[in-house]
């Protein structure tokens, strides 16, 4: 409708002293994001998510997929996927809780709690809803949360949705970690909930896991590590965070994580006791309330399992390219930040740099996004480069010719 239409169609009586535009507030901060550069331009994958994938018509290599095993490609995973169609359908039909909770379900749930080595685990639709779905069950208004400043934001939503109080310490820092632990203590909380990344994901680094949980025992606190790059990457076999630091579920509450990195499929877990899940499936409403997963990906997320288990060379190569492109950057003399996974920086400086630097890679046939403002700081721009164990040497050689001559042109190095 019009302007004069809508003012036609008020009732006599009324005065309208200004026509609100319902939803033009939206194209004017879209607006003042693309002015800003800060709008996010879409890319479209041509074909399957692989090390030398087509984007935008364009053959390139692959450097910011988190598919870091190529299993989202592996024959097994398809075959899986392929015949639990047949099997079972292309839906589940329903909730969990109602009538969604098939046989391929309640298998996945047992091998990924075996493959864990943990009593129980319990699947949800996506990393996303298991943090904003479980976090808010585990504290109330009485209770206090303790985070670290560089958590993901889905931990940090799931925060927003209780009535805890809110404490946050120094990215990695288990000193500072001790001197909040003990502040909040002065509040005098009923449950206390200690909450970190396991990988972060803009550095790459690894949470302190056994600091944290020798600083955070004492106080009887709850603890929960969303282990979504950690996992299938981390540990024995890639058993994740909890295996790297040979720890246990006994002193790891919350082992939360995603099949949607290298796991290569979708859907969020969490493992630990038996008591934990029994309660988690009773009180988290991303899970009683959102549909279960299609069976093709239960049966495909079961057979990444069963790859992790039986071919242990993929995490092996995923941590040998990782080291050889790490050197490689460093060499020509690329700042790489605190990276000690997969996930590698290329420390840029200013968002203008990290964007040029990411153009002029495209135009040599590589794919790697610039991580600029508000996501990291303005000043620490990047490329984030995401190793992946298909990636062959001469691949890995051609994006490291071409960082070497972009960053020059770019002036990083
Ligand atoms: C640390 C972390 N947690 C949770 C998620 C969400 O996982 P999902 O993609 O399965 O929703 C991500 C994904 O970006 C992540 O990096």
């Amino acid at each position: 409708m019009s302007d004069p239409e809508l003012r036609a169609a008020i009732p006599f009586g009324f005065t309208v002293k200004k026509m609100r535009d319902p939803i033009g507030w939206m194209r004017d901060e879209y607006n003042r994001l693309v002015e800003e550069n800060l709008d996010w331009k879409i890319r479209e994958l041509q074909g399957p998510s692989t090390p030398r994938a087509k984007i935008d018509g364009k053959e390139v290599i692959m450097l910011c997929s988190n598919n870091y095993l190529n299993l989202s490609n592996h024959p097994k995973l398809i075959k899986a996927a392929l015949e639990a169609i047949k099997t079972h359908g292309v839906g589940s039909g329903s909730v969990r809780a109602i009538a969604g909770t098939m046989d391929l379900h309640l298998e996945l749930e047992r091998r990924l709690a075996k493959f864990k080595g943990a009593e129980a685990s319990l699947t949800y639709s996506a990393g996303f809803t298991t943090n904003e779905g479980l976090i808010p069950t585990l504290v109330d208004k009485d209770d206090a949360i303790v985070s670290d400043e560089l958590n993901h934001g889905s931990i940090i939503d799931g925060v927003r949705l209780t009535k805890a109080t809110r404490f946050v310490y120094k990215h990695g820092d288990v000193a500072d970690l001790e001197r909040v632990l003990d502040d909040a203590e002065k509040e005098k909380p009923e449950k206390m909930l200690v909450i970190t990344d396991g990988v972060f994901s803009m550095d790459g680094d690894i949470a302190p896991l056994d600091g944290i949980v020798k600083a955070a025992k004492p106080h009887g606190a709850m603890i929960y590590v969303d282990d979504a790059h950690g996992e299938a990457v981390l540990g024995k076999g890639g058993r994740g965070i909890v295996s790297h630091f040979n720890l246990t579920h006994k002193d790891v509450h919350f082992e939360m994580g995603t099949f949607s990195k290298a796991f290569g499929v979708m859907g969020g877990h969490v493992s630990g006791s038996r008591d934990m899940v029994n309660y988690a499936l009773n009180k988290s409403r991303s899970w009683l309330l959102s549909a279960s997963h299609p069976p093709a990906t239960a049966a495909a997320c079961i057979a990444a399992i069963d790859v992790l288990e039986t071919e242990e060379e993929h995490v092996k190569t995923l941590w040998d390219n990782r080291e050889y492109f790490v050197k490689g950057l460093q060499q020509m003399g690329f700042d790489t930040g605190f990276s000690q996974t997969p996930i590698i920086p290329a420390m840029c400086g200013e968002s203008s740099k990290a964007v040029a630097l990411s153009d002029g890679l495209f135009k040599e046939g590589i794919l790697a996004l610039p991580i600029v403002f508000p996501m990291v700081a303005r000043d620490k721009a990047r490329i984030r480069n995401m190793m992946n164990s298909g990636l062959t040497k001469d691949q890995l050689d051609t994006a490291l010719a071409a960082y070497e001559k972009v960053g020059k042109q770019v002036g990083i190095i």
